[in-house]
């Protein structure tokens, strides 16, 4: 493999930790990211301890959740104490929403009180359905329309949140289906000046493009570590700005969330007082082993530098957009301007099942969403690559 970016050389990158992604091209991260093999000896490393117990120390689950939280704090800028480490993104949007419970309460039957949830239309269901329940709590949702092209509308969601109701706001840092990047400190501007929960879904952009919380001006965000993290399947993390936290209690706590089963040996005493972090949001038993999967990957992208990752996609994408850029008949459904574009390409062909069809028997690893063909590579993906799907498109519309 030729191509080298700025910063590392993909060839070592996958000679050493994806040697298996020569067989195909893998063009799929916003569906699951591969294990890199550090991630998979971490794990195999910390199973095989579990199989010979004299060879596991008190120390390794809790440093397994440190080394996650440490990991996980430092590719978003934030601090260690503000990571909740979960399963998914599921569960820290939930957490969220659960945020939101005790001020509905309150507002129940009291007009001019504050239950409105601003959401975009398009989003991901994991970022609707937690904002769709609290309707029976009596929040009023408000699900934003998109442009024609599944988008979201940043300017109607911007006039929606001057609205003096809004209690939160949900949104993904990235669009699953049209890959659109959210001008993240823009809503975090108003929403800190109105004092507006700003929740952000981060699933589709951590591990592609680099995200500081406080730049953005994000209250929660949640991530699963599947896709661009390449994380294990089950892994994930929630981050809640650590000023909220004294605040904002957990809806459902679990037993690891109190001080008092710190102390293993006096558990019944069921003390009320909540740990003064993020960890009083964490689940209680937290799988050890996916944590320390995913702190091992994220630990890579930190190597590699988030910076010099985006760089290195944004040029493996560069063949594609020349190529849908020269065609009448491709609609390209992602955003590609500067500000906007993120690790997913996403762009309708005429006859898109069809060119999927020979995408995919071509061995090109990628899924169409909305009705057009997701693109999403990643960190060891190469130009060439990228050139060879192009040859394959074109190819395909010409028969
Ligand atoms: C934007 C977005 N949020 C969330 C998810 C998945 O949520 P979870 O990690 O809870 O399965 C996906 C994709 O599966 C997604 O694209």
């Amino acid at each position: 493999m030729a191509s080298t970016s700025k910063s590392y050389d993909v060839a070592t990158l996958r000679q050493r930790e994806f040697p298996l992604l020569d067989e195909c091209v893998f063009m799929n991260a916003a569906s699951l990211g591969p294990l890199p093999r550090r991630s998979l000896a971490a794990i195999d490393d910390f199973n095989d301890r579990r199989v010979d117990l004299r060879r596991f120390g008190d120390m390794d689950i809790p440093e397994a959740h440190a080394r996650a939280r440490a990991a996980a704090a430092r590719l978003i800028g934030a601090l260690p104490e503000e990571i909740a480490l979960g399963p998914n993104t599921q569960v820290g949007l939930n957490l969220a929403a659960g945020f939101l419970q005790h001020s509905l309460r309150q507002a129940a039957g009291r007009p001019g009180l504050r239950r409105r949830i601003v959401v975009s239309e398009g989003e991901f269901p994991a970022n609707v359905y937690p904002w769709l329940a609290l309707e029976a709590e009596g929040a009023l949702v408000q699900l934003v329309p998109t442009d024609a092209l599944g988008r979201p509308r940043e300017e109607a969601l911007l006039e929606a949140l001057e609205q003096d109701d809004v209690l939160a706001f949900a949104l993904s840092a990235v669009q699953f289906a049209s890959g659109f990047r959210a001008d993240l400190a823009r809503f975090g501007r108003i929403t800190r000046e109105r004092d507006i929960l700003f929740v952000v879904d981060a699933i589709q952009a951590l591990g592609a493009l680099p995200l500081d919380v406080a730049e953005a001006g994000i209250d929660v965000l949640s991530s699963g570590g599947q896709k661009w993290l390449c994380g294990p399947w089950g892994s994930g993390f929630a981050w809640v700005r650590g000023g909220l936290i004294p605040r904002l209690e957990p809806l459902f706590p679990g037993w690891l969330s109190f001080s008092s089963s710190l102390d293993f040996t006096r558990l019944c005493e069921y003390g009320r007082e909540l740990l003064p972090d993020a960890r009083r949001y964490e689940m209680a038993t937290v799988p050890a082993q996916d944590a320390l999967g995913m702190a091992a990957s994220i630990e890579l992208m930190l190597e590699l530098g988030t910076g010099a990752i985006w760089e290195h996609i944004r040029e493996v994408q560069r063949p594609l957009l020349q190529w849908a850029a020269s065609r009448d008949d491709v609609v390209m459904v992602s955003d590609v301007a500067e500000s906007r574009r993120s690790g997913i390409l996403c762009f309708r062909p005429p006859r898109v099942d069809d060119v999927f069809a020979t995408l995919r028997r071509a061995g090109v690893l990628a899924v169409v969403r909305e009705g057009a063909i997701r693109l999403s590579p990643h960190f060891y993906n190469t130009p060439e690559e990228m050139r060879r799907v192009v040859e394959l498109l074109e190819a395909a519309l010409a028969s």
